[in-house]
């Protein structure tokens, strides 16, 4: 008989953008309802790039979580070439910072403050690498003479790979994985290497994006590939194995600046993604490492317990019903479309 239920550990996403102000207020609630915790981009126009920054932005994000939801923001800080290693020792000896972000510059939404030249940034990665903070890479090479698709594959092999000789103890995650060649690299690393892969990286290829029309809401950063590498993050998301986990780059951004001549990168797949992952799984017949890839590889690579708390997933007869819109006071966010039916209903689950 097929399984209608799962009762698993409350998820966390180790890959959220929040954003701030109106936008936060109204997208934040779709991630505290089923997640506990989650790793915050710092990818804000000024970035957070200090602690005193991310204490007041987190302050922001609290604020905006309604008061029933159980949830902690983990903070992270955008990496530039002015960081001062001593603000990253700070913050993270507080406690509030939990990783370091690296954004190539001109990668992706709002990285122009980002790193160009990684010898300048040096002092800070071996000041994380000595006190075990990691580093989540955004990996993907931004020179023009790079194709769009190979700058994940040229990323590790001029970026990550002399990092990772050059400081072997410092912690990395491949944020957003999405090729055979990022897949297999992490299997083939040591323990200092995980990867986060996203909900909608699970479900789409290129063809989504191009083929029968162009479709600006299937276009994110690193942008879906073909179908072979499509297929390898389902067999490493499905497999169990604890150096992959859930970040869902959740990213709104308003329908106007989605549908323009020159469109933004970001999915948002926080009202669905639990339901899509669900999906995916039960398509690969690997419903029992759901809870693996959501709920315990995550802490366990970044050292936090898992949460104590869990959550209940039924199956229902009728497809689970997303607004396909939310609305902020900046216009309407378009929610992730997976194109297949929701059968999965999530809630709380408390012990009788
Ligand atoms: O698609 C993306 N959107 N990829 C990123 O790396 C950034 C994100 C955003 O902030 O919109
Ligand atoms: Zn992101």
């Amino acid at each position: 008989m097929s399984t209608t239920e799962i009762i698993i550990t409350r998820p966390d996403d180790w890959h959220l953008h929040l954003r701030d102000g109106s936008m936060l207020k109204a997208v934040a609630p779709s991630s505290s309802a089923d997640f506990g915790r989650a790793i915050i981009m710092p990818n804000l126009v000024p970035p957070i790039t200090t602690p005193e920054q991310a204490v007041l932005y987190r302050q922001r994000i609290m604020d905006a979580i309604p008061e029933n939801h159980d949830f902690e923001p983990l903070m992270t800080l955008y990496l530039t070439e002015s960081t001062n290693p001593d603000d990253v020792s700070r913050g993270a000896s507080s406690g509030l910072i939990k990783a370091v972000k690296l954004y190539p510059a001109g990668a992706t939404t709002n990285s122009d403050s980002g790193v160009r030249n990684m010898d300048v940034v040096m002092p800070v990665l071996e000041k994380m690498a000595k006190i075990g903070l990691p580093l989540l890479v955004h990996g993907e090479v931004t020179d023009e003479d790079v194709d769009i698709f190979d700058r994940e594959a040229v990323f590790i092999d001029t970026v990550l790979e002399p990092l990772r000789s050059h400081l072997p103890e410092l912690r990395i995650v491949m944020e957003h994985v999405t090729t055979v060649t990022g897949v297999e690299y992490v299997m083939a690393s040591d323990n200092n290497l995980a990867a986060t892969i996203t909900t909608h990286h699970l479900i789409i290829n290129r063809n989504t994006i191009l083929a029968g029309g162009i479709k600006p809401h299937y276009y994110c950063l690193p942008v879906a590939k073909r179908e072979k590498h499509r297929l390898a993050l389902r067999t490493a998301a499905t497999s169990g194995n604890s150096r992959f986990f859930l970040g869902t780059d959740s990213a709104p951004h308003c329908d106007g600046t989605k549908l323009s001549t020159c469109g933004c990168a970001g999915i948002f797949t926080s009202p669905n993604t639990l339901g899509c992952l669900t999906t995916v799984f039960e398509q690969e017949n690997a419903l029992g490492n759901l809870e693996a890839f959501v709920s315990l590889n995550g802490p366990e690579f970044y050292r936090f317990p898992p949460n104590s708390s869990k959550i209940r997933l039924f199956k229902t007869k009728v497809p689970v019903l997303f607004p396909d819109k939310i609305n902020t006071q900046e216009g309407p966010v378009t929610v992730f479309d997976p194109m297949f039916p929701i059968h999965w209903q999530v809630t709380p689950h408390t012990e009788d």
